[in-house]
């Protein structure tokens, strides 16, 4: 082994005795049952910006338009997309591996809240299990025939998301950020992990944009002003969608109901991810 050896073959640039052939880094096998045609991860620079919230209303909003539709819930510690769906059973292993719950319009979900005899249990693994989690949940779970896939992301840039950039064929990031945060600095680094990975980005999204009081029908930015426009022409990126507050969501989801929600504000990225 040379002196130099990072330990990590895919990125050294170290030529020696030791070196692994190329295909241990070759993308996870998807199911021999399964074929998805598109995957797009939702993702953000930190927590409670709304991932979960924008990607259920993409696979909502995709299914609405006939497609078929899978949700891959990536956050293993904080898995949300069950309870968004109003999923209650539990996922139903096979001999030839393990079966999505299917939401009351057709969406294909999968996640460690699927699995666990009690959703409230805590997954106290350490980073290596959880990546084989989600690893599984691309390999052995039967997806059939989905046009379009998205995987709800856990926050940040950490292990979990190196994981799903290395291991799945994703085609493309949407970036979830809201008005307060530090958003320029947010959307550079994904930005530049989405380059390190060779994966697209498809666009921005901006979250808890504005409110628009029904009463009076202004609109309030509760958050502060926005900056999406220029950090979107500076990064030569699409905005996606700019969503409002919107508390009847954020209930529709605590109900297991959003597949109820309103869809206006979505037309936007379903014609771009079409
Ligand atoms: N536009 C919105 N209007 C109203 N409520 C919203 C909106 N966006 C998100 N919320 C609510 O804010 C909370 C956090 O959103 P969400 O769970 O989607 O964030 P997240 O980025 O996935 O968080 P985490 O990083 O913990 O996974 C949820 O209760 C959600 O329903
Ligand atoms: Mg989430």
């Amino acid at each position: 082994m040379s002196e130099n050896c990072s330990q990590s073959c895919e990125t050294c640039d170290e030529t020696c005795t030791d070196r692994k052939a190329p295909d241990v880094f070759a993308k996870e096998k998807l199911h021999e049952f399964s074929r998805v045609k598109k995957v797009y991860a939702v993702v953000s620079g930190k927590g409670g910006v709304g991932k979960s919230l924008v990607t259920a209303l993409c696979a909502v909003a995709m299914r609405k338009e006939r497609y078929r539709v899978a949700v891959l819930d990536a956050d293993i510690t904080g898995p949300s997309m069950p309870k968004a769906f109003g999923l209650k059973d539990k996922a139903k292993a096979t001999h030839y591996g393990i079966l999505p719950e299917t939401s009351k319009t057709g969406i294909d979900v999968m996640s460690i809240n699927l699995l666990l005899e009690r959703d409230t249990d805590p997954v106290v693994w350490r980073g290596p299990m959880i990546a084989g989690v989600v690893k599984q949940f691309w390999s052995e779970v039967i997806w059939q025939d989905e046009d379009y896939m998205f995987i709800d992301m856990p926050p940040g840039t950490g292990d979990v998301a190196l994981t799903v950039f290395q291991n799945l064929p994703v085609d493309g990031i949407i970036i979830v950020t809201s008005p307060q945060e530090l958003v320029s600095m947010i959307v550079e680094k994904a930005v530049k992990m989405a380059e390190k990975m060779d994966i697209p980005v498809i666009g921005l999204v901006e979250n808890l944009s504005y409110f628009h009081c029904p009463d009076n029908g202004k609109d309030y930015k509760i958050f502060g002003d926005s900056h999406i426009d220029e950090i979107a022409q500076k990064y030569n990126l699409q905005i996606l969608a700019k969503l409002p507050i919107q508390p009847e969501v954020a209930a529709l989801c605590d109900q297991g109901c959003i597949e109820d929600a309103e869809l206006g504000h979505m037309k936007q990225i379903v014609e771009i991810l079409k």
